[in-house]
């Protein structure tokens, strides 16, 4: 078994989770949230400079492309104005991507009970995990766990592992989603059996920007923790070679 990261070392309901390692963990969630506050206003701001001028110079290519289209033997140039307006959409893409992991992430807290985001979530994702050979399975605790939380947020991190994990199953394999609980914590794992972190990504999964994929942003995961953190919770995850992972989150309850 990899032994994953620091955080899952110290993953509520392990026994071997001791005070100093919660308050190490807790001390973490805080650096790291106050270092995303911080490049978040700074993002925001640069955004904005650089959005306005973006659309403006995409308005313009078009406009060129159309007037290039009347004139004749301008195939090159039209191709270069062509050429030009996607490497803009490619750019403000980027610029989306970051924004979404680092811009300003503002909470709309509602008491939820997390056994039907789940489901909704399954049901939502099924059509997609069948096309990709994968049999998705929960595993929902018995009594409602109710929580305070961003609804939407909370899917998208959810959607991220679970993309995460069809990703890593090739040839098809099982996604299973499980919730259970303790007196203050809600646990939620979503496990799959396909080809488990390479043991070199272990350290970086949740740097932004890591990415082992062709045409990954390597931002999922970043992602996910920022919006598991800012609800007051933890991810950590455990995983072995050519058998599978588990990303566990942990979220206060209500
Ligand atoms: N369930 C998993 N099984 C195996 N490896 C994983 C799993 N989840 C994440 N990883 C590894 O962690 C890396 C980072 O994941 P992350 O979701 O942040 O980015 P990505 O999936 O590569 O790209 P993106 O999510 O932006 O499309 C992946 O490239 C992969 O190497
Ligand atoms: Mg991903």
């Amino acid at each position: 078994m990899v032994e994953p990261d620091v955080d899952s070392k110290t993953a509520p309901g392990n026994p071997e989770d001791s005070s100093a390692d919660t308050l190490e963990r807790e001390r973490d969630r805080l650096a790291r949230l106050e270092h995303l506050a911080k490049l978040g206003e700074l993002a925001s701001g640069l955004a904005h400079e650089l959005k306005n001028p973006l659309s403006t110079i995409k308005l313009n290519l078009q406009l060129l492309q159309e007037d290039l289209s009347s004139l004749p033997g301008a195939e090159t140039s039209r191709f270069r104005a062509g050429t030009l307006r996607k490497e803009v959409d490619r750019l403000s893409h980027t610029l989306d991507d970051f924004l979404r992991f680092a811009g300003r992430l503002e909470l709309h807290l509602q008491s939820t009970r997390l056994n039907d985001l789940v489901r909704d979530l399954v049901d939502f994702f099924r059509p997609q995990a069948q096309g990709a050979n994968v049999r998705l399975h929960t595993s929902l605790c018995t009594e409602e766990p109710v929580c305070l939380l961003d609804p939407d947020l909370i899917k998208q991190a959810l959607l991220n592992l679970m993309i995460n994990g069809v990703q890593a199953m090739p040839g098809g394999g099982d996604l299973i989603i499980r919730t259970h609980l303790d007196q203050q914590r809600v646990y939620l794992d979503v496990a799959d059996t396909g080809s488990g972190v390479a043991p070199a990504s272990v350290p970086h999964v949740f740097e932004a920007y890591y990415t082992t994929k062709k045409g990954g942003t390597g931002l999922g995961l970043a992602t996910t923790r920022r919006i598991i953190e800012e609800h007051r919770g933890h991810i950590s995850f455990t995983s072995e070679t050519g058998k599978g992972t588990n990303f566990r989150l942990d979220l206060p309850r209500q």
